[in-house]
């Protein structure tokens, strides 16, 4: 009932053109020569996106840059006390995840920050232990290590791709609670970011890709077959918070439409929860409530 009145609702503000997006998405293709009009419009306000207007690009470089500075102190502070830190990364395709862990390294020391991107299990790897060979890449002490898509495959581009069977995702989902606790037992600090982006924001992105020439790699055949499976994946990713937000390693969902609140709000959070020395709280300031939302607050 709720879903149909609201889309009633914006059918009557916006003068029909609901119906012209509706129609654009149905016919929808990554071979169309062209991205349709109106799913451009839309993307900045797709999926509900809280804001209109994007911030101002300098407002941003300042921000960041403040920022990253705070991120070299967090660095520092991890090699001084041995402390190890993950993040994970996690999001559709084109959500913005190899753009914000850029920011995120760009002037660390590369010799205590790592970027694992691993590629499709080899056959040796299918036959062993799902974590295993996420396990090899965990940090030692004193290092920061970014996972740009994990273990938590498994839980959402997998089943939908039908790289494994639905046992297998139920059996992860069961795992990686214990999993993960097991890490932060052991002094692991684990944070899970899931960037969040709408409908139209995706193919636009998946669009400009195709064009691109520096982007092209980018665009893979899970890719090209991700706007015909939105549902299933917004299923997948509804099933893997509830299963894994728990208290030693919560979920933190960031609404990603615009990549540089988004890159903004991801560095805010993890410095926030971080007692690192000369740490300067008037930078960090509080991750946006718009943007920044605990496991739960998503899903309701
Ligand atoms: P990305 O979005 O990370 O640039 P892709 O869109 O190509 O990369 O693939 C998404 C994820 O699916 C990657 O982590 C990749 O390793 C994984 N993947 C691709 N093919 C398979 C497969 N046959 N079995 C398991 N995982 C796969
Ligand atoms: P990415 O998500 O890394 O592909 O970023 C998308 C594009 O936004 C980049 O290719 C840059 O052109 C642009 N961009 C993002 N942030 C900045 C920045 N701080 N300075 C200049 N360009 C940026
Ligand atoms: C992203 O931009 O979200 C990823 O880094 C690339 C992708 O999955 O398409």
């Amino acid at each position: 009932g709720g879903k149909k009145a609201a889309a009633k609702d914006s059918t009557r503000k916006n003068g029909g053109g609901s119906d012209r997006l509706a129609a654009a998405l149905a016919t929808f293709s990554m071979d169309l020569p062209a991205l349709p009009a109106v799913i451009d419009e839309r993307a900045y306000r797709s999926g509900n996106y809280p804001y209109a207007d994007r911030p101002k690009r300098k407002h941003y470089q300042k921000e960041l840059r403040a920022l990253q500075i705070e991120l070299l102190k967090l660095q520092r502070w991890v090699s001084d006390t041995g402390e190890r830190i993950v993040i994970v990364f996690e999001g559709r395709d084109a959500a913005g995840k190899g753009g914000t862990i850029h920011r995120l390294v760009q002037h660390l020391n590369p010799r205590s920050v790592r970027v694992v991107a691993l590629t499709k299990p080899t056959e040796a790897e299918a036959g062993q232990w799902y974590f295993q060979r996420y396990i090899a890449h965990l940090p030692r002490r004193g290092e920061i290590v970014l996972f740009d898509r994990s273990w938590y495959n498994r839980a959402v581009v997998e089943p939908v791709m039908g790289f494994c069977t639905p046992q297998e995702t139920a059996h992860f989902l069961e795992q990686a609670p214990t999993f993960e606790k097991m890490l932060a037992d052991d002094g692991i600090r684990l944070f899970k970011i899931w960037l969040d982006i709408g409908r139209e924001m995706q193919l636009k992105r998946l669009f400009a890709r195709k064009k691109d020439p520096l982007k092209h790699w980018k665009l893979s055949p899970v890719d090209l077959a991700a706007p015909s499976r939105w549902e299933a994946i917004s299923a997948a990713r509804d099933a893997m918070i509830a299963a894994t937000d728990q208290p030693a390693a919560p979920w933190t969902a960031v609404l990603a439409n615009d990549k540089m609140r988004a890159r903004l709000g991801v560095i805010r959070e993890v410095l926030a929860q971080l007692p690192y020395a000369e740490r300067d709280d008037r930078v960090i300031g509080v991750p946006d409530p718009q943007i920044v939302l605990g496991g739960r607050n998503f899903l309701h």
